[in-house]
């Protein structure tokens, strides 16, 4: 189908032509003899002005019962001006009220965000909400198209699980008729299944985390991104996801420029990201984290002033490899060095790969390369105290033509913050779900 009608985005067409542009008032303002109608029509904002002569006489009469938000179509000639915001205005012939709108909760004046939040199904056609959105779309479209092109297969795994991926203390449960089931954490073990079945596949979907931490980065409810890869090293595994960025980015700036524009987000932080970003294993980075000043233990995890001062390090996104085990999920790889290797008899780091990003956006993307001994994965799932039981699918990946294999999940909400600028998660997911947050 095409769409017969006029939308803003498209105005440079219609130059001259007359149009009628169905739409919501964003706000108005009269000067003199001459009457301002900014409109917005979901892609994008048009000045529309109402001339004596030029405009019938009810459309001025139309245009004094005109509130913040009520829907209009708007009937005028396109023409170009260089100074309104998408280059063109329209000279308005004739107007038709669809609806008044009550007077709108959100003005132009300061809200809090609680207020904001509990608005949230109607903050989201602010300008600024709406650019950081409409950028979301567009980082999920180039992801796709990203591995579309490299021959993936898409694989969604599924959202109701009988076991946990990431450790058990994060699970949500609901019950599952006579059974008990959990939402998702990540659909890694449902991809690696995939890889071994399609070679490459990713997959992408909603994951659930039951995190008590209230800060800029956490979610409940998050997207994320899993390739996962049969034969694949760890090495390409960080070749895969530093190309994903680049080309996440890239893709920003060629098509969402004029929505990074009103987040006022510096483009040179967009264009940085070309591969290759740095690569430091763990025990390297203790050693830059001491010399910044923000040293931690052997074995703990990075929060957010180390990963803050890793940014500052490198100004670039920056991978950090080979971790203490100890704080990693059952299924990675193992390694007695810091580099490499990977003989288990300490076990005493993880074949992982995360990626940083600068400016404290944080961890980004998760991955390893994944134990493909069936033994040593036994052995693991025992030490986590799982129950193997619920692990046998998984477990025969290891027992049916077990194959090296990597993968890394992306988490989507994070990018969109990183690519945006925008500081907090909650503004870079239409409807975002945490500790406090469940409503509308
Ligand atoms: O590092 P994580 O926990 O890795 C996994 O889940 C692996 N199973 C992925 C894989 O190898 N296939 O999560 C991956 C990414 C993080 O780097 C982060 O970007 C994002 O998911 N993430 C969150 N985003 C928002 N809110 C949360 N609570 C998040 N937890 C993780
Ligand atoms: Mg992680």
């Amino acid at each position: 189908m095409s769409f017969n009608r006029f939308f803003i985005e498209d105005a440079a067409k219609f130059e001259g032509q007359i149009i009628t542009l169905k739409g919501w008032v964003y706000n108005k303002r009269s000067s003199g003899k001459i009457k301002f109608l900014m409109m917005r029509d979901g892609t994008g904002l048009m000045q529309c002005v109402l001339f004596k002569g030029e405009c019938d006489d009810a459309a001025f009469e139309e245009f004094e019962k005109l509130t913040q938000e009520s829907s209009v179509e708007v009937t005028g000639v396109i023409k170009k001006e260089g100074r309104s915001a998408g280059g063109f205005e329209m000279g308005v012939k004739s107007l038709k009220i669809v609806s008044v709108a009550e007077p709108y909760p959100i003005s132009p004046k300061e809200h809090g965000v609680e207020f904001l939040m509990n608005h949230r199904h109607l903050w989201i056609r602010s300008q600024r909400q709406w650019a950081a959105l409409r950028v979301r779309a567009e980082i999920i479209r180039s992801i796709q198209e990203y591995f579309d092109q490299l021959g993936f297969v898409r694989f969604d795994a599924p959202i109701l699980t009988p076991n946990s991926c990431e450790g058990t203390s994060t699970l949500f449960s609901t019950s599952y008729f006579e059974e008990k089931a959990f939402l998702t954490q990540s659909g890694q073990l449902y991809g690696e299944t995939g890889a071994m079945a399609f070679g490459k596949v990713y997959t992408f979907g909603p994951t659930f985390r039951a995190e008590k931490s209230a800060t800029r980065k956490h979610l409940t409810e998050f997207w994320m991104i899993e390739p996962e890869v049969a034969f694949m090293t760890l090495e390409e595994n960080m070749q895969l996801g530093e190309g994903l960025i680049e080309h996440i980015a890239q893709s920003c700036l060629k098509n969402r420029a004029k929505e990074l524009q009103i987040l006022e987000r510096d483009l040179s932080k967009l264009e940085i990201l070309k591969g290759p970003f740095p690569r430091i294993s763990y025990d390297e980075a203790l050693k830059i984290l001491e010399k910044r000043g923000v040293p931690i233990p052997w074995g703990e995890d990075f929060g957010a002033p180390h990963e803050a001062a890793l940014g500052e390090e490198f100004g670039k996104p920056v991978f950090v490899h080979h971790m203490p085990s100890q704080i990693k999920a059952f299924y990675f790889k193992q390694s007695d060095t810091h580099f490499g290797d990977a003989s288990t008899t300490t076990g005493k780091y993880a074949f992982g790969c995360d990626l940083i990003a600068p400016d404290g956006y944080g961890e980004i993307i998760g991955g390893g390369q994944r134990e493909e001994n069936a033994e040593v994965l036994q052995r693991r799932i025992k030490e986590h105290e799982l129950n193997q039981a619920d692990y046998e699918w998984y477990l025969d990946l290891r027992r049916y033509g077990s194959v090296p294999h990597s993968g890394f999940g992306l988490g989507l909400e994070r990018t969109v913050a990183w690519m945006t600028g925008v500081p907090h998660v909650r503004e870079t997911v239409p409807y975002p779900r945490m500790m406090n947050t469940l409503r509308p």
